[in-house]
Order: C-alpha cells, then sequence, then structure tokens
C-alpha cells in the first residue's frame, strides 16, 4: 500500500500527517509507503517547517524528511491513495488526474472521519503554535482511522 499526502507548501500539513500514519503503521509492524508532496515551488528542497517539526516531537513523532518535492502526474501511477487537506489541494491535484482512476485515489483526509463531508485541515504556516496543535490533532484523529482502513485492505486481499 502507498499513500501521498498532499498539502501547498509541502512543509507542514502533508509532512505532519505523513508523520503520523508512518508512526502509527510502524508501532503495528506493519511497512508501508508513505510519503508527501505539494504544489508551491517556493520551499522545494527545504526541509520541513520547524514548528511542524517541533509538534511531532512533542507527541513523540520524528519526522525524517528529504525536502519539500512538489506533486506530479506519476504520483497517480505510484500510490494507491493520495489524501489532500483541502478544497485548493483538491482541485490542484483533480486538475492533474488524466483519468476516472486518477481521480478516485484523491479524497480528502478528514473524509477518513466523515466520508463526503470534505472538511479541511487548515493551513496552519501564518498561525500559532495552538494552530499546529489543532492540525496534529486532527490528523492525529483522520489517521488513526486511515491506517485501521489500509490494515484491513491489506488483511482483505492476504
Ligand atoms: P503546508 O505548508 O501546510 O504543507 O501546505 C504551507 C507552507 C507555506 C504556506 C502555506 C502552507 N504559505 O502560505 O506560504
Amino acid at each position: 500500500m502507498k499513500v501521498l499526502f498532499v498539502s501547498l507548501g509541502n512543509i507542514c500539513r502533508s509532512p505532519l500527517a505523513a508523520g503520523i500514519l508512518r508512526n502509527k503503521l510502524n508501532e503495528r509492524n506493519y511497512d508501508a509507503e508513505i510519503e508527501s508532496a505539494g504544489f508551491e515551488p517556493y520551499h522545494i528542497g527545504l526541509e520541513v517547517e520547524q514548528r511542524t517539526i517541533s509538534i511531532a516531537e512533542k507527541h513523540g513523532i520524528n519526522i525524517e524528511k528529504h525536502g519539500m518535492r512538489l506533486f506530479s502526474t506519476e504520483d497517480f501511477d505510484t500510490y494507491d491513495r493520495i489524501y489532500v487537506m483541502d478544497q485548493k489541494n483538491y482541485r490542484d491535484a483533480i486538475d492533474m488526474a488524466r483519468n476516472e482512476e486518477d481521480k478516485k485515489k484523491v479524497d480528502f483526509v478528514m473524509n477518513a472521519i466523515e466520508p463526503g463531508v470534505n472538511k479541511i485541515v487548515p493551513d496552519p504556516f501564518y498561525g500559532t503554535s495552538s494552530d499546529f496543535e489543532k492540525v496534529f490533532i486532527k490528523l492525529d484523529e483522520a489517521c488513526e482511522l486511515i491506517a485501521e482502513s489500509i490494515i484491513q485492505e491489506e488483511q482483505n486481499k492476504a
């Protein structure tokens, strides 16, 4: 199973979501490829935002990342699921989809909790550390259900 989280800058929400899900699957001794990407080129190659690293560390999660990378059309071939944070990410991803199969891979990460409701994970970049904490809580809840669904899906395949 390969999962890609996508946000605008790929330095706050998406690397945090990837770290949270990787951690949850590791705890369950489950191996999956979990990565993240973004749409804005401003931060290409840069490390994850320090406030994101701090909030993850506070919750015992180490975010290892090589640096920001852009979402690409090939990601539709590589990944089974592509989770976005907000409507802009959703539109940007859908605009790059080549066919219905690509489009079906894209969903709002918060739909893991409330399917079809399309709730967003707000951008914390210009916010406070409390905004980063709120983002962490939302992503942690969603990733708990995503981890369960991945394991369920793999068990069904076996
Ligand atoms: P994201 O990070 O949550 O990974 O999309 C961001 C980085 C920069 C900005 C927004 C989000 N920005 O507005 O510059």
